[in-house]
């Protein structure tokens, strides 16, 4: 199954959603590749797998096959795809590429079969490399950060997941809403949560991703915060939300 992170927010928790989600399949045995196509490339760090050489970028432009850009993280039965600054000239050079949207699809075909799980992490557009990301999805998971406007940018990604949809890629589901960096001290975080889940219901992830310390710590130890502190509240939250994604890609007929 394949799922995009997006939100065209940057720092809502795409990554660390990505990364220790992630993590925390590959720790129950499941086969996961992480495929980053953010430029800024935080997510490939973050397992220490940043590599210009074989990343994603020289897929897209016929360098290397998407079989040589797969590396092996830390983590056993974890995987990743690099992503590399070159990736944001794709957007440009792809520009007359009528197949462009589905490039990623095409690529990502030859590998599907050897994973469970193939996530893939976002930069905060809705350009090419988002839109390509979901058109080679089954389904898309969106972080919101518990702050003022957090809901404001949903409806135009809602919109667009809609567009995509309709003229892409038919079969994409929302998997989901998780509510990230949420603070129970601050009554804004509760209002935000209330907020949420009136209007996007059962969408919404039952549990929250706290503000934690440790989980923005780990990505400078090349780890993710489910390897770098196993007790910590963030590293925690993943491990709970792994088990409601479980549940919800079976719910939503996963494959
Ligand atoms: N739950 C959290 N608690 C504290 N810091 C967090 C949390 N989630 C993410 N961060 C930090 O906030 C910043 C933005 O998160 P990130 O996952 O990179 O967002 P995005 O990928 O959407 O830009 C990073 O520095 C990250 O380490
Ligand atoms: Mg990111």
């Amino acid at each position: 199954m394949i799922i995009t992170i997006a939100n065209q927010k940057g720092g809502v928790g795409k990554t660390t959603t990505v990364v220790n989600l992630a993590t925390a399949l590959a720790s129950i045995d499941k086969k996961v590749l992480v495929i980053d196509m953010d430029p800024q490339y935080n997510s490939s760090m973050s397992f220490n797998a940043y590599n210009t050489n074989r990343s994603i970028y020289k897929v897209f432009s016929n360098d290397t096959d998407i079989n040589n850009a797969i590396q092996k993280s830390q983590i056993p039965k974890l995987d990743v795809i690099s992503a590399c600054e070159d990736l944001a000239a794709a957007e440009y050079e792809l520009a007359d590429d009528n197949n462009r949207n589905y490039l990623l699809k095409k690529f990502i075909s030859n590998i599907n079969n050897i994973y469970d799980y193939i996530f893939i992490d976002t930069p905060p557009t809705l350009g090419l490399l988002t839109v390509s990301s979901l058109t080679a999805s089954d389904e898309v998971l969106i972080p919101v950060q518990c702050e003022f406007f957090a809901l404001e940018g949903l409806s135009k990604l809602i919109k667009t997941i809609e567009l995509v949809k309709n003229n892409l890629n038919i079969n994409l589901k929302l998997n989901g809403i998780i509510l990230t960096m949420y603070d129970k001290r601050n009554s804004l975080s509760s209002l935000i949560e209330k907020e949420a889940r009136e209007y996007f219901d059962t969408n919404v992830y039952k549990f929250n991703v706290p503000r934690n310390v440790t989980l923005s710590e780990a990505p400078s130890h090349g780890l993710p915060a489910i390897i770098y502190d196993l007790k910590c509240s963030g590293s925690q939250a993943y491990i709970a939300l792994a088990k409601e994604f479980l549940e919800r890609s079976n719910t939503n007929g996963g494959k």
